[in-house]
């Protein structure tokens, strides 16, 4: 049990992204978890526009349990840097930079050995220019990668805006799907045939790996939250070493963009020769009874009270 001096503890959930529903669910689990270790905790509804009232409630530290948006791309951070109120997870920077895919990408190619599979980039309003010319060439600066590929916001998660193309004409479509907002970039992704992987990160550290096997051509919104046909194998049954392998890089990830305090989940793809490739970094993963971070820091030993205090005693400023 805490004493009675500990901090006034929030679990800041909710928020205005896509991924309000699902943050609800962690927010509560995160809480209830959290008082069941002894530790008081008070759930707060976050929207960015209950920005005054929040700093106002008094809370002298957080739990984050916000998952995109403003909660997950660094300003919560920020502003809780600002506010002099510790916190849990990445620090505002690594927030930023894990959030756009480009920016990972760039680092992760530049700093680590680990594969990131070839892209073209280009902004949301050049893309929406593209798309009103009706010229035929218009995305021949991709033509150096090969169908199928994926074509995703830079900016965005949960899968939304995110298309697998098969053929040149179904290209139009996936670019409008993914120019979800003006200061957004388009991503052209080479397709990475294989196994999708998840690695759960405490601190730096791995705690293991998960193997995705959607029913889906990917693993899109559906397979994430609706469908119960999602296949989910911890450890990811290609091998000790291979996750021993994934595990290396994905510390060499977090470490390349400065995620390593708190939990994240970092995901890649391995093609059939199982070289495994980069694919993103959720610094704030989702820890509802179903989420893979909970199953996969179970099977490393950790119960979930004992993750979140974990979690909430890494609570730091900046
Ligand atoms: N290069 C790729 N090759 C194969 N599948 C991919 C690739 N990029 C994305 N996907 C599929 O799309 C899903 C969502 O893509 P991701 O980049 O992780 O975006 P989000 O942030 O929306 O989760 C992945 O989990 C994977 O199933
Ligand atoms: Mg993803």
């Amino acid at each position: 049990m805490e004493s009675q001096s500990s901090p006034r503890t929030a679990v800041l959930m909710g928020g205005e992204s896509e991924e309000r529903e699902i943050s609800l669910q962690s927010g509560e689990n995160i809480a209830k978890a959290l008082r069941e270790s002894g530790v008081e905790v008070e759930t707060y509804d976050w929207h960015p526009r209950k920005m005054r009232d929040f700093l106002n409630a008094g809370f002298e530290r957080v739990f984050i349990a916000l998952h995109g948006g403003s909660g997950e791309d660094g300003t919560v951070q920020a502003m809780l840097d600002l506010a002099g109120i510790p916190y849990t997870g990445v620090d505002a920077r690594s927030a930023s930079i894990c959030m756009d895919k480009h920016l990972s990408k760039i680092l992760v190619g530049a700093q680590t050995d680990v594969l990131v599979p070839e892209y073209l980039c280009i902004s949301v309003p050049e893309a929406r220019t593209r798309l009103a010319q009706h010229a035929p060439d218009r995305w021949e600066d991709s033509d150096f990668l090969s169908f199928p590929m994926m074509v995703k916001p830079a900016r965005n998660g949960s899968s939304v805006g995110v298309s697998l193309v098969e053929s040149p004409e179904q290209r139009d479509e996936a670019v409008r799907a993914a120019c979800l907002s003006d200061d957004d970039s388009v991503l052209f992704e080479q397709y990475v045939h294989g196994y999708e992987l998840t690695v759960a990160m405490l601190n730096g550290k791995a705690l293991g790996v998960c193997q995705i096997i959607p029913k889906t051509k990917f693993y899109d919104y559906d397979a994430k939250y609706l469908r119960n046909d999602t296949e989910y194998l911890t450890p990811s049954g290609l091998g000790g070493d291979f996750d021993a392998l994934v595990c290396r890089q994905a510390e060499d990830v977090a470490c390349a963009l400065g995620c390593t305090r708190g939990v994240v989940r970092i995901d890649f793809l391995a093609d059939a020769a199982l070289n495994p490739y980069f694919l993103e970094v959720n610094t704030v993963p989702g820890m509802t009874s179903h989420s893979l971070v909970p199953k996969i820091a179970a099977h490393a030993g950790y119960t979930f009270p004992d993750l979140c205090r974990l979690i909430l005693d890494m609570a730091r400023q900046g």
